[in-house]
C-alpha cells in the first residue's frame, strides 16, 4: 500500500533546523526554528518553570487522565491572560478555553470546528504567514485565500491592501490575524490599525481566527492582547489559539488553548461541546505536565512575578540584537534601510533576499535561516552579529 506514497519534502521550517544540527562548524548562527536563545545560544528551562516543576513534582500522587478540556484551573487562568477579567465577553459568560496540545493543537482544533460549522467558508490568511499554518488549516479541509500583507520592497505593513482585499472576502468568511508579532515579518498592527480591522470584521459579518503565539514578546503581556481583547469586544464570536511554548520557554511540553468567543452563553457552550469531541477524536486529551507548571506560575503571585521579569529579559535580549544588527550593517558599510529590523517586533523579521542569498549564507557562512528569508533574531548573540552582518553584505552584493 505505501509504494503510493513518495518522499516528501522536508519541513520547510524544521528542515533547516535539521541541517543546522548537522553542521560541525563551530560558527554556525542558527537563525531558523522560532525557539529563543540567550546570549549563549541556549533555550534555558525559566526560573519560574523550575520552581513550578519542583513543586509538582513533589505534589503529585496519580498519573490518572485529567480531561479533554485538560486542567479547567488552566483555562481560566489562560483566559484572564488572553482576555482580562473584566473582558465584556468574560463578564457575559460567553468565553470558552480548552487545553490543548501547543499552539498547533489549538490551531487544528478551530480548524476542525470551523471546518464543522461551515464547511464553504474560506480562511483568510496573511500573505505570508506562518508556514505551519497552511497544513495546519488545510489539513482541517479549510478553503485558505491569502490576502496582502506585508510590502517586501519597503518592509512594511501594506496596511491599505490588506485592508482594500477584506473588505471583499463574503460574509461568513474566516481572518487569521496574528495578535502579535507577526510570523514571519515581525510587521504588526499599531492601535489605529485593530480599530479599523475590528471595524471592518464586524461590519462585514467575518469570524476572526486569532493566534497568540507570542504574547509577552512584543512589549508585554498586557499590551500584546490589545488587538485580540478588542476585537473579541467587537464581534459576537471569534476564535483564539494560543500557546506558551515562547514566553513560558515549554516548547516541548506542548502548552497551548483554543479559545472561543459565542455569541451567548449558551452557543458558547455548544461550541465547547464540539471542541471536546474534536480533541477526543484526534488526541483524546492534551499532555498535563506543561499545564501544571503553567497554572502555578499564572496563579502565584511571586513566581508570576519571577516569570513576568524573565519574559522582559529575553524580549528585551531581542530587541538588544535588532539593534546591534542593524548598528553592524550600518557600519560595515550597508547601505540598505536597517531601521525596520529595530521598528519590528517579536522574533522573526525578513531579510528580504533571494533563495540563493539564503542558500549561499548557509553553505558559505554557516547561517541558517529559512528560505523565504525569515530570520530568528533571538538566535544571535553579541558575539555572533559582526559575523551575521558581515555575511549578509557579502552575500548580498
Ligand atoms: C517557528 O515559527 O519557527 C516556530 O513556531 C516553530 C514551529 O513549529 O514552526
Amino acid at each position: 500500500m505505501f509504494e503510493t506514497l513518495n518522499r516528501l519534502s522536508d519541513d520547510a521550517i524544521l528542515g533547516v533546523m535539521a541541517k543546522y544540527r548537522e553542521d560541525p562548524s563551530p560558527l554556525k548562527i542558527d537563525l531558523g526554528v522560532g525557539v529563543y536563545r540567550d546570549a549563549e545560544g541556549h533555550t534555558p528551562v525559566l526560573e519560574c518553570v523550575r520552581t513550578a516543576e519542583r513543586r509538582i513534582v513533589a505534589a503529585q500522587v496519580t498519573k490518572a487522565y485529567v480531561a479533554p478540556a485538560g486542567r479547567e484551573e488552566f483555562n481560566a487562568a489562560v483566559v484572564d491572560l488572553v482576555l482580562g477579567r473584566e473582558h465584556r465577553a468574560v463578564g457575559e459568560r460567553r468565553v470558552i478555553a480548552v487545553q490543548t496540545p501547543g499552539g498547533c493543537g489549538a490551531l487544528r482544533v478551530g480548524a476542525e470546528l470551523l471546518r464543522a460549522a461551515a464547511p464553504d467558508a474560506s480562511i483568510h490568511v496573511s500573505d505570508p504567514t506562518w508556514a505551519n499554518h497552511l497544513p495546519l488549516l488545510g489539513g482541517a479541509g479549510l478553503r485558505l485565500q491569502r490576502y496582502p500583507y506585508y510590502e517586501a520592497a519597503a518592509r512594511r505593513l501594506d496596511f491599505d491592501a490588506m485592508i482594500e482585499r477584506l473588505e471583499r472576502a463574503p460574509t461568513g468568511d474566516v481572518v487569521l490575524l496574528h495578535g502579535c508579532c507577526h510570523n514571519p515579518t515581525g510587521a504588526d498592527l499599531d492601535a489605529d490599525q485593530w480599530r479599523t480591522v475590528a471595524d471592518l470584521v464586524s461590519r462585514r459579518g467575518l469570524l476572526p481566527y486569532l493566534d497568540l503565539a507570542y504574547q509577552g514578546f512584543g512589549a508585554d503581556l498586557d499590551a500584546d492582547a490589545q488587538g485580540v481583547r478588542l476585537i473579541a469586544s467587537r464581534v459576537p464570536e471569534c476564535l483564539i489559539a494560543t500557546s506558551f511554548s515562547k514566553n513560558l520557554g515549554l516548547y516541548r511540553e506542548r502548552v497551548g488553548a483554543l479559545l472561543a468567543v459565542g455569541a451567548s452563553e449558551a452557543r458558547a457552550a455548544a461550541v465547547r461541546s464540539h471542541v471536546l469531541q474534536i480533541a477526543r477524536s484526534i488526541y483524546s486529551m492534551p499532555p498535563d505536565h506543561g499545564a501544571a507548571i503553567a497554572v502555578e506560575i499564572f496563579t502565584d503571585p511571586a513566581l508570576r512575578r519571577t516569570w513576568i521579569a524573565e519574559l522582559a529579559t529575553m524580549r528585551e535580549r531581542v530587541q538588544a540584537m535588532r539593534r546591534l544588527l542593524a548598528d553592524a550593517l550600518r557600519r560595515l558599510g550597508g547601505d540598505g534601510d536597517y531601521d525596520y529590523f529595530e521598528r519590528q517586533r517579536g522574533m522573526f523579521s525578513l531579510l528580504g533576499a533571494p533563495p540563493a542569498v539564503v542558500e549561499r549564507l548557509r553553505e558559505e557562512f554557516h547561517v541558517y535561516m529559512t528560505a523565504d528569508g525569515r530570520m530568528n533574531l533571538a538566535g544571535l548573540a553579541p558575539s555572533s552579529v559582526e559575523r551575521l552582518a558581515q555575511a549578509i553584505l557579502r552575500a548580498t552584493r
